[in-house]
């Protein structure tokens, strides 16, 4: 994780969750794709991220469309093969054009019996196996009113990152960590951190990585904000200087809010 470069550019990823039929798939990435080739930067990225049984119909389009725009999973195994039903391993991603993976999301986390100690595998097999991976923290409502949210993102990102040191030093990988930060209070609910909330704890992720594996790391990663982004709310939060982008679940769903917000982080590509 040492070249860890990924922060020249802004990311916004589409986290489209357990939504889009094969058919919708198709239609969405066609309305996207028509309006992201005439306005895409080369200095912001552009990720979706949908359903496991969506992504060979998604792949098949984002290599004919050739736009740009990238691919996405919205999980992943710690293991490669073997006898875990249910579980779908980083090869198997890799098989239908996947680059990146969202780890550690809250639903996963509040649901599915994910925890810093999963996430903490199923990271280490991500980068060992040359994917990108988002990494998801971000405090409950009543951590928040009983001022735990620092004490909260701290010991996630440090439990989430836990024993990669020696990984760090034996990758030669350009392995671009990315850290999303989404207050679980904010997702879904239409509920937003105000910028200066926001930064503040994009912030401490950073420090927090800085003090883990040194200040280069921590200053170059990509740390995005997520949590009832959409059109209206995305250029303040991009105008913040540790926000380097955006993981949007609900206004992912509708091309034209989804390029909005892309278009936002474009305006805002020098904010730091
Ligand atoms: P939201 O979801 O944008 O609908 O709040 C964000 C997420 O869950 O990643």
């Amino acid at each position: 994780m040492s070249k860890n470069i990924s922060r020249d550019k802004k990311l916004i990823a589409g986290n489209w969750k357990m939504h889009n039929s094969i058919k919708e798939t198709s239609q969405l990435l066609d309305d996207l794709t028509k309006e992201y080739e005439s306005i895409h930067s080369e200095h912001v990225e552009m990720v979706v991220c949908p359903t496991f049984t969506s992504l060979e119909t998604a792949n098949g389009k984002l290599n004919a469309q050739k736009s740009g725009i990238k691919l996405g999973a919205q999980n992943v195994s710690w293991e490669n093969s073997g006898a875990f039903t249910g579980e779908i391993s980083p090869q198997m991603l890799k098989e239908h054009g996947v680059e990146y993976v969202i780890i550690g999301h809250s639903e996963r986390r509040a649901m599915f019996g994910d925890n810093n100690e999963t996430v903490n595998k199923r990271l280490k097999n991500t980068l060992k196996n040359n994917l990108k991976p988002i990494v998801c923290v971000g405090e409950t409502l009543s951590e928040r009113e009983n001022c735990q949210t620092d004490k909260v993102i701290k010991q996630q990102v440090c439990e989430s990152l836990k024993n990669m040191n020696s990984f760090v030093a034996n990758n030669n990988s350009d392995s671009q960590l990315t850290v999303a930060y989404e207050p679980v209070w904010a997702i879904g609910t239409g509920k937003t951190a105000t910028s200066l909330e926001a930064n503040d704890v994009c912030k401490l992720i950073r420090t927090t990585l800085s003090g883990m594996f040194g200040e280069e790391f921590g200053e170059h990663t990509r740390i995005l904000y997520g949590g009832s982004v959409n059109a209206k709310n995305a250029s303040d939060l991009f105008s913040q200087t540790d926000i380097d982008g955006a993981l949007v679940g609900g206004a992912a769903l509708k091309a034209l809010d989804f390029i909005d917000i892309y278009k936002a982080a474009i305006v805002n590509t020098n904010c730091r």
